[in-house]
């Protein structure tokens, strides 16, 4: 079924660039997690469920675990549902970002989930480097039990500005500001990077609380990747079609509603936010003035 599937896309794929006489248009919705991923770190890890369309995350004493993306992209939108470590997940952590691999000049957009002990809330830190310029943290705690199911987290990455959002919700928005000599990444292409990990001299209370090697092995769960972007040679050229519809009216800032979440998320849900953090930036950084 799996090969049915696989040639049925291809096939698609065919007509679609065909159809229109040129490949600068890309859609990726990969039927399973080998066609767009291969694992980077710890195969025994990394293991495919549901004939492949969904996979789970190990992490033990002996190791953690990370996949990558075969392709890098230029601009577009990544959505992933995932299934957190439920319990004690304190001092785990749970990656999903977007990287350019290019230190020096890093373009980077981070989901980073930070577990916690048994009944208090996972929180989700989100960062963005552009240009080799990071530092940019903000932490929002969750309003559900991110263990208890799956739950889709997507970036969206548009000439406008980079969004993150959970189940829909917006929790972050990150808008270009070039036209006031703020870096934004525009220039590189990004793969879509995941990762588990241990990480407990910071990750959970500061550090704190430590992980609890008893309750392993700990597992989380990946399904449902879906990245459409621009990939390939034609990728330049395609992340200036302003046909890709994610460069669309209705993607260039929030609606009405989104906004109204969005509010929602950062006076309720946000516990830190590098804009206000008076100790880090006595001068809060340029894309934190008000109107920015
Ligand atoms: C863990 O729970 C504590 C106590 O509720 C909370 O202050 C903290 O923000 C939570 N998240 C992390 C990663 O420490």
């Amino acid at each position: 079924m799996g090969y049915t599937n696989t040639v049925y896309h291809q096939l698609l794929l065919f007509l679609v660039v065909h159809l229109l006489g040129v490949a600068v248009f890309v859609v990726a919705r990969p039927a399973t997690f080998y066609d767009d991923f291969s694992v980077t770190w710890e195969e025994s890890h990394i293991r495919q469920i549901q004939g492949g369309t969904a996979i789970q995350l190990v992490l033990d004493q002996s190791s953690g675990c990370g996949f990558a993306s075969k392709h890098k992209y230029l601009f577009g939108r990544v959505c992933m549902k995932i299934k957190l470590i439920p319990g004690d997940s304190a001092g785990t952590v749970t990656a999903f970002y977007m990287n350019s691999d290019t230190d020096t000049i890093r373009d980077e957009l981070d989901f980073e989930f930070l577990g916690n002990r048994t009944g208090q809330p996972y929180t989700v830190q989100t960062n963005v480097y552009a240009h080799g310029k990071g530092d940019r943290e903000q932490r929002v705690n969750l309003w559900f039990d991110p263990a208890a199911d799956f739950h889709e987290y997507c970036i969206l990455w548009t000439h406008e500005e980079v969004r993150f959002s959970v189940d829909g919700i917006p929790i972050r928005v990150f808008k270009n500001n070039e036209a006031r000599g703020l870096p934004y990444p525009k220039f590189q292409p990004m793969g879509v990077y995941s990762t588990l990990w241990e990480a407990d001299d910071w990750a959970t209370r500061g550090g704190l609380e430590k992980i609890d090697w008893s309750k392993a092995p700990f597992y989380a769960y990946y399904k449902d990747f879906d990245i459409e972007g621009c990939t390939g040679p034609a990728a330049a050229s395609c992340a200036e079609n302003p046909n890709n519809w994610w460069e669309g009216p209705g993607y260039k800032q929030l609606d009405a509603e989104q906004a109204r979440k969005y509010k929602w998320v950062r006076m309720n849900h946000m516990i830190y936010d590098y804009c206000t953090d008076k100790s880090r930036y006595p001068v809060p950084p340029p894309e934190c003035m008000a109107g920015i």
